[in-house]
């Protein structure tokens, strides 16, 4: 139930900014108002009011922010910012810029209530509570300096509410780095799964029956190879450019290759020459996880320097050195 009414007030954060906002913006009207007034007494009440108000949406604003920007990943869970890893995050730059707006403006909007308070609690002295047109400016109404906070209160909340509307809408910077990515990620279709790997079976078998493979963890193997490279590669020449081999594994039982399945290796060289290596083990069982680091499914891609160890042995596109 906490769960719901937690998610609820992340969720809606876009929503019930516009609560605290709107009364940032009435604020600082209430406090001219106390300047021209014959009696400026409730219309400093009336700011004090609405800037209570301001302060307590603000508070809210902030937590529930603080929540959504969790539950979406943006912030770490337990931290408070954004980390920013490369200058392409444009939105984790944005986030950043949105908290410490909106840390800003909760600040001065702290000062502003304390600066009300102080003129409310003078008002108790008759002296300050008859009408006030005649004195100077700053000693009128709620005072200057409460006005020039509400005003610099209302610029870092609109600039921080600025910010929220791009995240949440997009401008074209946003549109173009999401498009970006989008397209990024169409162009490596094998982004979450090796797709060709998985698909070994139809590549050219090089040999009819695994064999065991002391390389490879001391598996029972079977090596496939793109038709166009398969006379090359049965040549012992380097694989041309373009083309890939996969090792299938089975795990060793009692000397024979066993039922369960090992990962699969896959080696490729790219068109420009580079050679590229894959590693995939969909499920690593417990006993093994010491080869992974712990994890219990991986698929590690170069440049991953999980894959470092692969190129001590294949360091060309050409037959690996037996160690
Ligand atoms: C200790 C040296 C060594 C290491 C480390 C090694 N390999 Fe190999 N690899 C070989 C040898 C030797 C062969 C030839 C077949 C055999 O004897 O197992 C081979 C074969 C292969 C093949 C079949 C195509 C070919 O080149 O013959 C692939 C694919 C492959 N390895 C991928 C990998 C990947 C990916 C890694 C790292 C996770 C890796 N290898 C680590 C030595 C190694």
């Amino acid at each position: 139930m906490t769960g719901s009414i937690l998610d609820l007030i992340a969720t809606e954060h876009p929503a019930f900014v516009h609560v605290p906002l709107g009364m940032v913006i009435a604020l600082p009207f209430a406090m001219a108002f106390s300047f021209k007034a014959k009696h400026p007494h409730p219309w400093k009440l009336a700011s004090f009011f609405i800037a209570g108000l301001a302060f307590m949406g603000c508070m809210v604003a902030l937590i529930s922010g603080l929540l959504w920007g969790r539950q979406i990943s943006l912030i770490p869970p337990g931290g408070f910012f954004p980390v920013v890893a490369s200058q392409k995050q444009v939105l984790q730059k944005m986030l950043q810029l949105h908290e410490i707006a909106a840390l800003v403006g909760v600040v001065i909007g702290l000062l502003c209530l304390i600066l009300l308070w102080r003129s409310l609690r003078q008002d108790r002295d008759a002296r300050h509570n008859v009408p006030t047109l005649r004195r100077r400016l700053s000693d009128r109404g709620v005072g200057l300096a409460p006005m020039l906070f509400s005003l610099l209160w209302l610029a870092s909340w609109g600039f921080c509410g600025k910010l929220g509307g791009i995240m949440v809408f997009g401008n074209e910077e946003t549109n173009k780095a999401a498009a970006a990515a989008d397209q990024a990620k169409k162009n490596d279709v094998e982004a979450d799964l090796p797709i060709r790997a998985l698909d070994y079976a139809s590549l050219e078998p090089v040999q009819a029956a695994p064999m065991k493979s002391k390389a490879h963890g001391n598996r029972w193997v079977r090596i496939w190879v793109t038709a166009s490279g398969i006379a090359d590669y049965k040549a012992g020449k380097p694989l041309p450019a373009g083309t890939y081999a996969v090792l299938s594994t089975m795990e060793d039982a009692h000397g024979k290759p066993g039922q369960e399945l090992g990962p699969l290796y896959m080696r490729e060289t790219l068109a420009d020459g580079r050679v590229s290596f894959a590693f995939y083990w969909p499920r690593v069982p417990e006993a093994s996880r010491t080869q992974t680091g712990g994890e219990d499914s991986a698929y590690w891609r170069s440049p991953s320097e999980k894959l470092q160890a692969c190129a001590v042995c294949h360091a060309t596109a050409g037959p690996a050195v037996r160690q």
